[in-house]
């Protein structure tokens, strides 16, 4: 009998969970009674932050001495505690490369440690908006362009989090061109919201218990999310339960006085700027605005306060910032994260021994490449760069570094050459207009979103030039989504994908390169062979048609083949997928699978579940990740992957219902490596009121 291992284990995830198991009852009778005894300036005081600037990382609302009632001190995430130095993480997307649900969760239980040593009690993370388009600027501080791996990631790391702290999932909702953010409208049909980029916000707040979300800048159909009723009330509160409280993205989130309270926001940060005494009184002379809205987003946020009880939240050490088992576990993640793309005639791993001779080129190999300089810029007392890494692990082969302006020639001299290329903040991230002007010559960000997928220029060249003297050349990108490769793939022998890997990226890398680590990283993006493989892609435009095919589901409908699909990466091993059996359940079904290692080597893969409606009547993707689960498994070793799947996964939307349905049709589960490497598969119908096997 082999053993069996749950892809996705909710008891484990969710353990500690503050946010879970709340006593609402209880909660709200203490909370009737706090309201009632306030005054109205007092209720004020609590639906707004206190101050612009953040106080040594803190962002201040609420709070109330006299009344013992505690602010709300919030910290930035999500690569780590945005308060001094911290425990810089690998950035989001380099977390959804691992794939590993329960990695994740301890990021989050790491970083929700790091935040209340410091004196925070929220959180503003994770990031979730859905990857529309790769070439959105904070895509490194999410997690996928698919929303069922979104949601598992997301789900995990809350619940790791508030383990200490309360979180905020941001921003909520379709947030996801950052050049036009503060005014763009994401147009997106009501199937295409609940369907595509709403499911993972709502994992969050039903199956993790998130204390309070972020809402976003933009529009969603023409209405500023700060202000819309339908998703901070409707949706949010009346369909999912929500009891948190919604926050507004800072300065320009909150748009309105009473138009966003009446629509279900709660707290205008950083400061109140449009929930000021003044403007609140005017709204209720005028009527626009009454006491019993404003009582209610109080109470929503003192709902939080009294839930969390956060008066008597424990105050870590602060020795717990940066300590050993988070360095250690930032190395763990930035190794699970690296993606190895391709590894021509086996050219990795190399080999550490005397009669080698290697070359590192490229400025990025010396310098600590983070990622983003705008609210998610986490730095440590120490990073590790990819050459610094490489020198410390080699013990017998030589290593000489040529920097972007060397003379390349005598590269043939040496056994590899490993190039590293890609892009830093100054490409991509957080556009924060004020700071882009004063940028030049600073350390502000100056990213946005990204116009092409390709590398600049200087970057090609230079691994252009380096393969053209090369015996061997192997490139580690770094970069925080997909990068179009195809013009110079064919010159190297080996790519590997390392993202913005963390203070410890410099150590993962090199683990990687010389095989101390075998790689497991899987693509949570398409990386296509052109840009226009992806949806159409403008960073101008203020109004963004969302149909409901993206990302790899887009590609398979349109018979695309990407460079690399969604959830491909190569190890050093092979694994073997076999005797897939499907049980039907009370809600869903039970797949399990045996997994080999059928290679020579320690190595862990990701096993993906896909389901196809080939009969359906209605556009569906070909191909929707419905499942996955990591392995690791020594050399000819084996394990049995159960993976739950439930109805509600299998459901659609109807629109006119404005609910969600199963429909009549056949569903077929494939499993397999990656979105484009399915190899078992097992068809089941759905008649109306049971399911028969085919
Ligand atoms: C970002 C948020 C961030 C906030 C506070 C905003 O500009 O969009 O993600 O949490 O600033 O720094």
């Amino acid at each position: 009998m082999t053993d069996t291992i749950l892809a996705f284990d909710p008891v484990a995830i969710h353990a500690g969970n503050r946010g879970l198991g709340i006593d609402h009852d209880a909660v709200q009778a203490r909370l009737d009674a706090l309201v009632n005894s306030m005054t109205l300036a007092q209720l004020i005081n609590e639906i707004r932050g206190l101050q612009p600037q953040p106080l040594a990382g803190l962002y201040f609302a609420g709070g109330d001495e006299s009344l013992q009632i505690p602010p709300f001190k919030m910290v930035d995430g999500p690569r780590g505690a945005r308060t001094g130095k911290a425990t810089a993480f690998p950035v989001g997307i380099a977390r959804g490369a691992t794939f590993d649900v329960e990695l994740e969760r301890r990021v989050g239980l790491a970083i929700g440690l790091e935040v209340a040593a410091r004196g925070g009690n929220v959180l503003l993370a994770p990031t979730i908006n859905l990857l529309r388009h790769p070439g959105w600027g904070r895509a490194q501080e999410t997690y996928s362009e698919d929303p069922f791996h979104m949601g598992a990631m997301a789900v995990a790391f809350i619940s790791g989090a508030q383990n200490h702290v309360m979180t905020s999932p941001k921003h909520f909702a379709v947030n996801n061109v950052e050049n036009t953010r503060f005014e763009m409208s994401a147009n997106v049909p009501a199937r295409v919201l609940h369907e595509v980029y709403l499911p993972h916000f709502k994992r969050c707040v039903q199956e993790a218990g998130a204390a309070s979300v972020m809402s976003a800048y933009n529009k969603l159909n023409g209405t500023y999310c700060g202000e819309h009723a339908e998703l901070l009330t409707h949706i949010l509160r009346d369909d999912w339960g929500f009891k948190g409280f919604v926050e507004s993205d800072w300065f320009l989130g909150t748009r309105s006085t009473a138009a966003a309270l009446n629509a279900g926001m709660d707290l205008e940060m950083p400061a109140g700027f449009r929930f000021s005494d003044e403007k609140i009184h005017a709204a209720i002379t005028a009527g626009t605005l009454t006491e019993a809205t404003l009582r209610q987003a109080a109470g929503r946020a003192l709902y939080a306060k009294l839930a969390w009880d956060l008066n008597s939240l424990p105050m870590p050490d602060a020795n717990v910032v940066e300590c050993p088992a988070h360095i250690a576990l930032a190395r763990e993640v930035a190794e699970k994260s690296i993606v190895l793309l391709k590894n021509a005639a086996r050219c990795l791993p190399l080999s550490d021994t005397v009669d080698k001779r290697y070359a590192i080129v490229g400025d990025l190999a010396t310098i600590a490449n983070l990622g983003d300089r705008g609210s998610s810029f986490v730095t440590s007392s120490d990073t590790t760069s990819i050459l610094s890494g490489i020198t410390q692990l080699l013990q017998r082969a030589e290593l000489t570094y040529f920097n972007s302006s060397d003379n390349l020639q005598s590269l043939g001299d040496f056994d590899a050459c490993i190039v590293v290329a890609g892009l830093t903040y100054l490409d991509e991230g957080e556009f924060i207009p004020t700071q882009q002007q004063e940028a030049e010559g600073s350390d502000l960000a100056r990213g946005g979103d990204r116009e092409v997928l390709t590398l600049p220029e200087s970057q090609r060249q230079l691994i252009e030039s380096a393969a053209c003297h090369a015996r061997k050349t192997i490139v580690v990108l770094e970069g925080g989504s997909a990068i179009e490769v195809t013009d110079w793939l064919d010159l190297v022998d080996g790519l590997v994908m390392a993202w913005y890997p963390g203070r410890e990226g410099g150590h993962a890398v090199s683990n990687v390169l010389f095989g101390v680590t075998n790689p497991s990283g899987r693509l949570p993006v398409t990386i296509p062979t052109h840009l226009d493989q992806h949806v159409p892609w403008d960073i101008t435009s203020l109004n963004v048609d969302h149909d409901y095919l993206h990302g790899y589901g887009l590609m398979q409908a349109n018979q695309e083949i990407p460079q690399f699909p969604f959830g491909f990466g190569l190890s050093y091993t092979r694994f073997d997928v076999q005797g897939l059996t499907v049980d039907s359940t009370d809600s869903g079904f039970c797949l399990r699978v045996n997994v080999t290692n059928t290679g020579a080597t320690l190595g862990a893969t990701i096993v993906q579940l896909y389901v196809a409606c080939p009969n359906s009547s209605i556009l569906r993707a070909p191909q929707q990740l419905k499942g996955f689960g990591r392995v690791e498994l020594a050399a000819a070793g084996e394990v049995t992957l159960l993976i739950n799947l439930s109805n509600a996964d299998l459901c659609f939307y109807d629109e006119l219902a404005r609910d969600w349905r199963l429909e009549v049709c056949d569903y077929c589960f494939s499993i397999g490596f990656s979105s484009a490497d399915l190899t078992l598969s097992s068809t089941w119908s759905f008649d109306g009121a049971g399911w028969q096997a085919r």
